[in-house]
């Protein structure tokens, strides 16, 4: 079933926004300038899984450009922007299957749709559509398939575990591993966003709160750091020790979740773990707490104990619903435990997208070019490729920096020291 909503005055609002976004993604201008001319995805068919956003739009505009043909599905039931999926169909001729709050059946039609595509490159987040590849289709639509890639955390844990059990099938660019990826958009681009979200869902005051960030990752990081900047007391709760010293040397308080849940007024889960609020946790939750959760599956949050052990729950707010517990304790939930900066805000801003976005389409570029070297497994982009992406944004934002000197490459180079 394709995005079939022809709302020509939603379209049209969709299509600004794309253009609005494309002005802080100069990067993948410039790509999308080159694949313009040059055409290196000519004869490709591409399925991409991914949030249906305005930045999103701009990378599957890039790939058309490119010379692929391409449909979009959402990688997330919650996070797709209607206006962007109506402009995309209508204003770029793009077909997309996703609609905002689809149930699981209609999510997992509209991946199949884009698997029925027939695809030579797939490009997933959070690895769904390779994932039901396997699972459904076996040979007749993998053997088609030269690489995929993939845009996050989560997704690429799932694909080093197919490689290690030696069920990968196809081969796979880990967009994520980049350093122009999870240095920018998990830290700043999920720091920024999941505020954004959490703001935008409760208009809460976050100055002087318990602010208690679960997971000390790239994307922790972001979210402690956003908190902190905003007057929040921030609490970390990790389960690496080296990320714990890590969080208590950025100057955070560093404790069980446990202990942490009595004096919590907002809890963020953002691990890529399972049940890390469990029911023992709800069990100690302060009264009013907020919860949500902006790591990319909606399974960091027991929400089957938190509805057995309440007696009541009302939804009080567009994306807030209020458990009530026995002993009338009240536990807010944001987004049903969904991506939260995806469902109640926008997802990270262009600017921080374009570094990952021009990842992704120099990816599908690298697999067209690389197809009969690559072997069913996990590669990152080549260093010179992050190295580029991070120059021509630099340029973007008209920074020069220096060059070593002849003289101080040869020093660098020599294991020599001294005159
Ligand atoms: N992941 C996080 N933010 C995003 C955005 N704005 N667009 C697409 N994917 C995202």
């Amino acid at each position: 079933m394709q995005y079939d909503i022809k709302d020509k005055t939603l379209a049209s609002k969709g299509r600004l926004r794309i253009e609005w976004a494309d002005q802080q993604m100069p990067v993948l201008r410039q790509i999308r300038n080159r694949f313009a001319k040059e055409k290196p995805l000519a004869k490709i068919k591409m399925s991409c899984c991914l949030h249906v956003t305005t930045e999103t739009a701009n990378l599957v505009r890039t790939l058309k450009e490119g010379g692929a043909d391409v449909v979009l599905c959402a990688s997330n039931p919650l996070s797709t922007q209607d206006d962007v999926a109506a402009s995309l169909v209508m204003d770029y001729d793009i077909p997309v299957f996703a609609i905002k709050g689809e149930d699981r059946d209609t999510y997992y039609k509209h991946l199949i749709a884009a698997i029925e595509h027939g695809p030579d490159i797939t490009m997933d987040d959070g690895a769904d559509l390779v994932s039901l590849l396997h699972q459904l289709y076996k040979e007749s639509y993998l053997k088609k398939i030269i690489g995929s890639t993939e845009e996050t955390t989560t997704g690429v844990i799932r694909l080093k575990s197919m490689e290690k059990e030696g069920t990968l099938r196809i081969p796979v660019i880990a967009v994520n591993e980049s350093e122009t990826k999870h240095l920018f958009d998990n830290r700043y681009g999920t720091g920024q966003s999941t505020i954004d979200g959490l703001l935008r869902a409760t208009n809460i005051l976050l100055c002087g709160k318990n602010f208690v960030v679960c997971g000390y990752g790239w994307c922790g990081k972001g979210v402690a750091m956003r908190a902190k900047g905003m007057g929040a007391n921030v609490i970390v709760t990790e389960v690496d020790p080296i990320r714990a010293i890590e969080a208590v040397m950025d100057g955070f308080r560093v404790m069980k979740l446990e202990q942490a849940m009595p004096i919590a007024d907002i809890v963020i889960t953002v691990t890529g773990d399972l049940n890390v609020v469990d029911e023992h946790h709800l069990e100690k939750a302060k009264d009013g707490v907020i919860i949500a959760n902006s790591g990319h599956f909606n399974d960091e949050i027991n929400i089957e104990a938190l509805e057995k052990l309440s007696v009541s729950k009302r939804q009080v707010r567009d994306y807030v619903v209020e458990y009530v517990l026995e002993d009338d304790r009240k536990i807010y939930l944001l987004s049903e435990g969904r991506l939260l900066n995806l469902s109640a805000a926008e997802g990270h801003p262009a600017a921080v997208m374009d570094m990952s976005f021009a990842n992704q389409a120099l990816a599908a570029e690298y697999v067209v070019k690389n197809q009969s070297k690559l072997e069913n497994k996990v590669y990152v982009l080549p260093h010179q490729i992050d190295k580029e992406i991070a120059a021509l944004k630099l340029k973007s934002m008209g920074i020069e920096i220096d060059k070593l000197t002849p003289e101080q490459e040869k020093y660098l180079s020599s294991w020599q020291f001294g005159t």
